[in-house]
């Protein structure tokens, strides 16, 4: 199957836009792109900077609730695959970053939307591409980069563009196998292995990062031996 670009100048957010074509009938593999958010979303209601120069895309998908943690890899992953052709060192940090050389280069956002006629996905992957790292802000607890700073050279967003779609359609037609999927993500995760401390709705867990589970929790080997599954949080890496 092919996709269909919507291409914006501007929008708040690709997401927002996204969620409005479903509602208008919009076909699975219908993809927003626009040159500039003015209200990019990240996640836990984090803004998102989005100036000219990034890539800002959102992908319409009919799936299942339960399956967006999987769909967030798979998204993840492409981001990285799509990256490799520059031999970056590109990793994925649990949950839905994408970084290179350790600093945060893209993040996905998944939302979900019930409607009459079924459940779907709004996968939303925003990548600091053809963007000076000064026109990001800077961020205390992680550091961001862009893929124009670690290039040093300008950034094709329409090369990257279509090898990030291209990669993402093969993953998304092997979703059903979810071990594929959860293994290649475990492969290329920074996390795993490492102490954290992972900041969760209900408080600070801190331990060992063992397994990243098919799916998408991650399990989190704490002090007293117990073994703890997350589904969502920040991991603030160690102590
Ligand atoms: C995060 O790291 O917190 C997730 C960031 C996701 C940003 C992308 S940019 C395209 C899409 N539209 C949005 O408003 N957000 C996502």
């Amino acid at each position: 199957m092919s996709w269909k670009l919507v291409r914006h100048k501007a929008v708040d957010s690709t997401n927002d836009e996204a969620k409005a074509l479903i509602a208008e009938g919009a076909p699975p593999w219908t993809v927003i792109v626009a040159e500039k958010q003015v209200a990019g979303k990240g996640r836990h209601g984090r803004s998102w900077a989005s100036p000219r120069g990034g890539l800002y895309l959102s992908v319409i998908l009919p799936q299942e609730m339960d399956r967006l943690p999987l769909l967030s890899m798979a998204a993840s992953l492409a981001v990285a695959e799509a990256l490799d052709a520059w031999g970056l060192p590109v990793a994925v940090k649990w949950p839905n970053d994408v970084q290179v050389g350790g600093a945060k280069v893209a993040g996905i956002l998944v939302e979900g939307l019930v409607r009459p006629e079924g459940y779907w996905a709004v996968v939303g992957i925003g990548i600091n591409s053809d963007v000076a790292k000064e026109r990001l802000p800077r961020r205390m607890d992680s550091p961001v980069t862009t893929l124009r700073h670690e290039l040093g050279k300008a950034v094709d967003n329409e090369g990257l563009l279509s090898r990030l779609l291209a990669a993402f359609q093969a993953n998304v037609d092997v979703l059903e196998n979810a071990s594929a999927i959860a293994q290649a993500y475990r492969g290329r995760c920074v996390t795993l292995g490492t102490d954290v401390v992972v900041e969760t709705g209900k408080g600070t867990i801190q331990g060992k990062a063992v397994t990243i589970r098919e799916s998408g929790t991650l399990v989190v080997r704490v002090p007293t031996g117990d073994e703890v599954e997350i589904a969502d949080g920040t991991v603030r890496g160690p102590p």
